[in-house]
Order: C-alpha cells, then structure tokens, then sequence
C-alpha cells in the first residue's frame, strides 16, 4: 500500500481542541492508517484566536499521544495543497448539526474543484458532542463556566488562565 493509500486529513482551527473534536479524530484513526490532524495557523473566518497555533498543536499532541497512527502538524497554505504534500486521499471532518451543513458543503465542493482526486469524508459527530464547539466552549469559559468536562484537562487551564478576569 502507498502512502497515499492511507493517509487522511483532519484539519481545524483548533481554537481550542474539545472532547468533540478527540471524538473525531479517535474514530478516524481506527479507519484509516495515518491521520495528520491539521491546524491552521491563520483561519480567514476568525479575527484572532485564543491560542497560538503552537499552543492549540501542543494541545492536539497531548491529547492524542496515546494514538499511535495520528500526527499533528501545522498548515499556512491552502488545505488541498497541504493534503497533496502529506499524500493524503482524504479530508475528514466531523458534521454536527444541519447548520455545519452549509459551510461544509461549500468548501467540499470547492476542494474538489481545485483537486477532485482528494476525496472529502464526514464523521457524524456522537449525540453527546453534537452540541459541542470551539466557539462556545470559549465563550463559556469566557464568564467562568466550567468547560473540564467538555476539553481535555490541560485546555481547560490554559483557558481559565487566558481568559480568567475578563
Ligand atoms: O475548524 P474550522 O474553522 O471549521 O476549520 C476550517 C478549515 C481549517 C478546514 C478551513 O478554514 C480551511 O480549509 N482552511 C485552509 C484554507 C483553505 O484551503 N480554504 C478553503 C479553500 S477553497
């Protein structure tokens, strides 16, 4: 088997990893052989992120260390030239709810364009993380709600530390 055979590509902001995104990519690495989880260093939707992309990687690295087949890198450029320079087949990204939909469905259908060869593949998100995003576990921790059973341990300290006062 190449390389390409087995390689897939789960890409996020990562802003910061939650229990949500774990679920995705434990449940990836049991279906295919290399999973690179991709963070991007500058998403274009986010003004600024919480956490720097080193930090939201040493997240990922922690939390997924018990996974022998995941690697975790950084990514600037375009996630289909990126995909291509890993030998990827695939992009996997997890779907909750309809209104992931929309977004989803657009940026499939321009990956494909730019390289139809990489396939786009959807994990349905597991009920009890269907509700679970970035953008509100941030928002939680922002007016002291507690987020430890929603990331991983060492996610929820840094974000008390982060955002503690504000
Ligand atoms: O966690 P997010 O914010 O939903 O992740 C979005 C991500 C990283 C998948 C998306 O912003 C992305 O693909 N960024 C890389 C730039 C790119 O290739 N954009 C699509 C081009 S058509």
């Amino acid at each position: 088997m190449t390389e390409r055979d087995g390689t897939v590509v789960c890409p996020g902001s990562y802003d910061p990893i939650t229990n949500g995104h774990l679920d995705i990519i434990t449940r990836t690495s049991m279906v295919f052989e290399r999973v690179v989880v991709g963070v991007v260093n500058n998403p274009l939707r986010k003004d600024k992120t919480l956490f720097t992309a080193e930090e939201r990687k040493a997240f990922i690295d922690e939390a997924t260390a018990g996974l022998a087949n995941v690697e975790v890198r950084i990514f600037s450029n375009l996630l289909v030239e990126f995909a291509q320079e890993l030998g990827a087949k695939a992009i996997v990204k997890g779907l909750r709810a309809i209104s992931d939909f929309e977004y989803e469905f657009e940026m499939a259908q321009l990956n494909r364009k730019l390289d139809p060869d990489i396939e786009s593949i959807y994990v349905i998100a597991s009920p009890h993380f269907s509700f679970l995003s970035s953008t509100g576990v941030r928002e939680m921790a922002t007016f002291g709600g507690d987020v430890s059973d929603l990331v991983p341990a060492p996610v929820a300290t840094a974000m008390a530390e982060r955002l503690g006062g504000r």
